[in-house]
């Protein structure tokens, strides 16, 4: 497998309590080889590569097939019930996995095992161990206890954890994710986070830059911060645009991206350092969620349509070609046809460069759940769906379509899938792009002449 070796200063990864202390029981007869498969976000990508960080510091090989593992790890997503149903279904193969190998150590981790608790136990008795997001110092715990029986539960969330100390594993590449905040205070009434991964909490500034300088050494280009709301960022000292500012000051480091951003907390300190700091992609993903002010008062989204709107003129006034992406949800609790309606035609005004759209799911422990009727159908959700979709795919194919014959800037990340004589990128804006190597290599800034475009790619060629 192809890991980067962190070289971050490793600190106890136990806090001061004694029954946190690993039990050395069938470590010591069978080497332990973890496979961890991750569904979700980012954030959950970033999380896997810190749990490699804890488990390659505590003596366990991290590998890269299911075949060569007796450990799997299932890092798993909550945000909509059909997350939760491919985990649950790729439990019961994994179970019968487990009959032939009788060493096999099954745990499920992150934000559906803090959700479903012990009611996983319930669906899946055959899981070893259950870890939420703040509980990951005790994997290696959980996997030396398995022997003893009882399934271990981690659920506790933990505002003072951050996981600052561990220097997480990544697969080497140009692209890294960094964690910059854990948690969300914004409670969405929809929204399932809050509860799964409890409340925010920053990283402090310095430890990030450090972290950047870090990245620079092992040979990343690209940092991409992550949080829920990634803009409410605060250390108690420093803000969103003082951290963009900061980063942008590491030498080597060619692009800063981040996600998620939260329209309400889209400062001008915000808007400035976009505009100003060189390194900070002109792009940005703005979860719109929906285009009807009164189902965006139901969501407690804090904001109106209007202000969204005028929050989009004002950032795309000072930073010349912004690039942007959202979220939407259909079908929300009580979402009429015209609030629909309104949904669309904003999205249409707008113009996205791209969008995850989603029908509403309703998530058990939300306020939605407890105190709002799911009363859109599934059928509606599914119309609804269906026909903001086809309005992005034709939006976003013209915006690319637009871009033939211009030039952009691509960060060059390897060979495309389908042609090794090609390498591929990402524009500043996020635009995959495909074009002939000539003298490029992995990791080189280029300048691409657009000259096609498929429904999601930009083809083109190197010039100077
Ligand atoms: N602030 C986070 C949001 C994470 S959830 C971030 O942007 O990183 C990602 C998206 O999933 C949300 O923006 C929302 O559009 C969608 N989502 C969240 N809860 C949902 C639910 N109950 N049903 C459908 N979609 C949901
Ligand atoms: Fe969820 Fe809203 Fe936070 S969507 S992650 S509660 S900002």
């Amino acid at each position: 497998m192809n890991l980067k070796i962190p070289t971050k200063t490793q600190l106890p990864l136990y806090k001061a309590s004694p029954t946190l202390e690993p039990i050395n029981t069938r470590q010591t007869q069978t080497a332990r080889r973890v496979y961890i498969e991750t569904y979700g976000c980012q954030m959950n990508v970033s999380d896997s590569e810190l749990m490699s960080g804890i488990l390659t510091q505590n003596g366990y090989e991290m590998v890269d097939q299911l075949e060569d593992a007796n450990v799997v790890l299932l890092n798993t997503c909550a945000i909509r019930e059909n997350a939760e149903e491919k985990v649950l279904n790729r439990l019961v193969h994994l179970h019968h996995r487990k009959k032939r190998q009788s060493d096999l150590v099954l745990g499920v981790c992150g934000c559906m095992a803090q959700h479903m608790k012990t009611k996983l136990i319930d669906a899946a008795p055959y899981v070893d161990f259950v870890l939420g997001p703040d509980a990951y110092r005790n994997l290696p715990m959980a996997i030396n206890s398995v022997t003893i029986g009882d399934p271990f539960l981690g659920l506790k969330l933990d505002k003072g954890e951050d996981y600052a100390d561990i220097a997480p594993i990544r697969v080497e590449g140009i692209r890294a994710w960094l964690t910059i905040q854990r948690g969300c205070d914004k409670m969405c009434t929809f929204c399932i986070v809050p509860f799964v991964r409890g409340r925010e909490r920053s990283i402090p500034m310095q430890l990030l830059v450090d972290d950047v300088k870090r990245l620079v050494d092992e040979g990343f280009k690209e940092v991409v911060l992550l949080g829920q709301t990634v803009n409410s960022y605060n250390d108690g000292t420093h803000n969103f645009g003082d951290l963009l500012f900061g980063l942008s000051e590491v030498e080597g480091i060619e692009r800063i991206r981040f996600t998620s951003p939260h329209p309400s907390d889209a400062t001008d300190d915000l808007i400035e350092a976009m505009a100003s700091c060189d390194k900070v992609c002109n792009y940005i993903h703005l979860p719109l969620q929906s285009g009807s002010t009164r189902v965006l008062k139901a969501m407690r989204r804090t904001y109106t349509a209007e202000a969204y709107r005028e929050l989009v003129a004002k950032m795309r006034a000072r930073i010349p070609n912004l690039a942007i992406s959202t979220d939407v949800i259909v079908g929300f609790c009580g979402e009429t046809e015209t609030d629909f309606m309104e949904t669309y035609n904003l999205m249409a005004e707008i113009r996205y460069d791209s969008a995850f759209m989603f029908k509403y799911s309703s998530r058990d422990g939300t306020l939605a759940h407890k105190t709002l009727d799911d009363d859109v159908s599934e059928v509606e959700k599914g119309r609804r769906l269906k026909e903001i979709i086809a309005l992005q795919e034709s939006v976003s194919h013209e915006t690319n379509q637009r871009l033939i014959g211009e030039v952009v800037t691509v960060l060059v990340e390897g060979e495309s899938r389908k042609d090794p004589d090609r390498y591929q990128g990402k524009t500043d804006g996020f635009k995959t792009t495909v074009f002939p190597k000539a003298n490029s290599e992995v990791g080189d800034l280029v300048r691409v002449k657009v000259e096609s475009t498929t429904a999601h790619t930009l083809i083109g060629s190197i010039t100077k």
